[in-house]
């Protein structure tokens, strides 16, 4: 399929947007230097927090599973049974296991959480991160694909 461009400077900081390739949607979220801070507090609760059973391309093999650190790429699709999960960004959520939800996606369909870098929580029932496709970045425009 053809790639798909979009220009990650109209996403404003902390929030998502999400682009449609090969007929998945593609979470992009800008984060914050407090979410970016969070990526390795959060490490110790996460089944693979290096992501090394779960897919990623090499120039994403780094702490914040990305090319440039603030913004995030990855699959919005659920490695357990494929549900789209949510986006919440927020912090200390009551029912996201209260303070130690630093932000990140739930999905709905079994309750797997995930950081704001798609690593799954440990003791979930999706096995692996969510994928990263490869895509580039130059200065703001991100092409997937
Ligand atoms: Fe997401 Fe089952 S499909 S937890």
């Amino acid at each position: 399929g053809a790639a798909v461009v979009t220009d990650t400077a109209s996403i404003e900081n902390g929030q998502m947007i999400t682009l449609k390739y090969r007929g998945k949607p593609i979470f992009v979220v800008k984060r914050t230097e407090d979410m970016l801070a969070n990526l390795s507090k959060v490490a110790p609760k996460l089944a693979d927090p290096e992501s090394n059973g779960s897919v990623q391309p090499d120039n994403c093999k780094n702490e914040t599973r990305s090319i440039q650190p603030e913004i995030l790429v990855v699959e919005g699709v659920c490695t357990h049974l494929g549900c789209a999960p949510m986006f919440r960004p927020e912090v200390g959520v009551a029912d996201l296991g209260g303070a130690d939800w630093m932000g990140g996606f739930f999905c709905p369909c079994h309750g797997s959480m995930y950081d704001l870098a798609g690593r799954v929580y440990s003791s979930m029932p999706a096995p692996l991160n969510l994928p990263v496709p490869i895509y580039k970045i130059e200065d703001t425009i991100l092409t997937v694909g």
